[in-house]
């Protein structure tokens, strides 16, 4: 019996990752996120509530389950608010992480961690494992940060970098490209969406088989795991929009330029996803297919 400690279980990936995990007779489950359980499904599994920035409290929680594997989701994913509250950033992506691959050295244990595009510039995508990252914002520089970490410990390590995760999060709050679009347009609300960086949007479903494939066989090294399809994101807008019959009058195409948002994108990224394929089975979804999913569960 493999045992998984999952941080930032309350997340968009975390959720799926309860929903991909429970299913399996072959993993006990010890999930975990600050504060209360916000995933609707209670059962199948542990919840105890962990802030990866209290180091203690994530050794003690570790020493009393003594988990095989960590799967690190937890993070301060806010890109803006990653430039504006940079202490705050620091002390999630970065330093939480030290403590933790401490942990993973003296227990022996094998850590999933989660990473970004962003690490990259954006000016040569599809990018592949092996290409040579350099991050534009605070945010990308402490995801960077963090996977040096994790692969100057020599620990156990899988590094599984990821592209806009979309999907449906039970308390049906948290937003992203999909979720944010449709609300938008049924409310007819106008949106700003940006013409001039492309990206490849990945089901968080598809993210979380390939997390759970990563544990099972003890992947090591980093993973290009996204989407097969690149578009731009007011392709993604444009689709989202038509898929779900919204007029889509209320699309504001803008620049990078023009948005001037506080943290810097990069322009073109999507991955070479071979690897991903090769050695964690990983199936992506298409773009169509992954809205009729999500349809499927905004109609529940
Ligand atoms: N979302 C994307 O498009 C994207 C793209 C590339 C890479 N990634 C990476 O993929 C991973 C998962 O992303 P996601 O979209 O699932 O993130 P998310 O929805 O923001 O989830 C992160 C979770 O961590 C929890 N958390 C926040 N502070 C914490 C703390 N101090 N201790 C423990 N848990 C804490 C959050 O709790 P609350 O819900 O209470 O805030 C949240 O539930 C991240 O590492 C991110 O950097 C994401």
């Amino acid at each position: 019996m493999l045992r998984i400690l999952l941080t930032g279980s309350n997340g968009l990936l975390g959720q799926k990752i309860i929903y991909a995990l429970i299913k399996r007779k072959d993993v006990e489950l010890i999930a975990t996120s600050k504060g209360a359980n916000r995933t609707a499904e209670k059962e199948g599994y542990i919840y105890v509530p962990m802030d990866i920035t209290n180091h203690e409290d994530v050794r003690s929680v570790v020493m009393k389950y003594k988990p095989h594997c960590i799967i690190n989701t937890a993070a301060m994913t806010n890109v803006d608010a990653c430039e504006q509250h940079q202490q705050e950033c620091l002390k999630m992506n970065v330093d939480a992480v030290k403590n933790m691959v401490h942990i993973c050295e003296q227990e022996h244990i094998h850590l999933v961690h989660l990473s970004t595009d962003f690490v990259f510039d954006g000016t040569a995508g599809p990018y592949k494992e092996e290409d040579q990252p350099n991050p534009l914002s605070y945010y990308a520089w402490s995801k960077f940060e963090s996977e040096k970490i994790v692969l100057q410990s020599g620990i156990d390590s899988a590094i599984l970098r990821t592209i806009i995760i979309y999907g449906v999060v039970d308390d049906k709050q948290r937003s992203n490209v999909i979720v944010w679009t449709i609300n938008s347009l049924r409310q007819q609300k106008a949106i700003n969406v940006i013409s001039d960086q492309f990206r490849s949007p990945t089901l968080a479903e598809d993210l979380a088989d390939a997390c759970v494939q990563a544990a099972l066989k003890k992947a090591k090294g980093i993973y290009h795991v996204s989407g097969a399809e690149t578009f731009s994101i007011l392709e993604i807008v444009n689709r989202t929009a038509d898929f779900f019959g919204l007029d889509k009058m209320f699309i504001h195409p803008v620049t990078t330029a023009e948005l001037n948002q506080a943290a810097k994108r990069p322009l073109v990224t999507g991955f070479v996803i071979d690897k991903a394929i090769r050695d964690l089975e990983f199936k992506p979804h298409s773009l169509h297919e992954g809205l009729e999913i999500v349809k499927q569960q905004l109609e529940k």
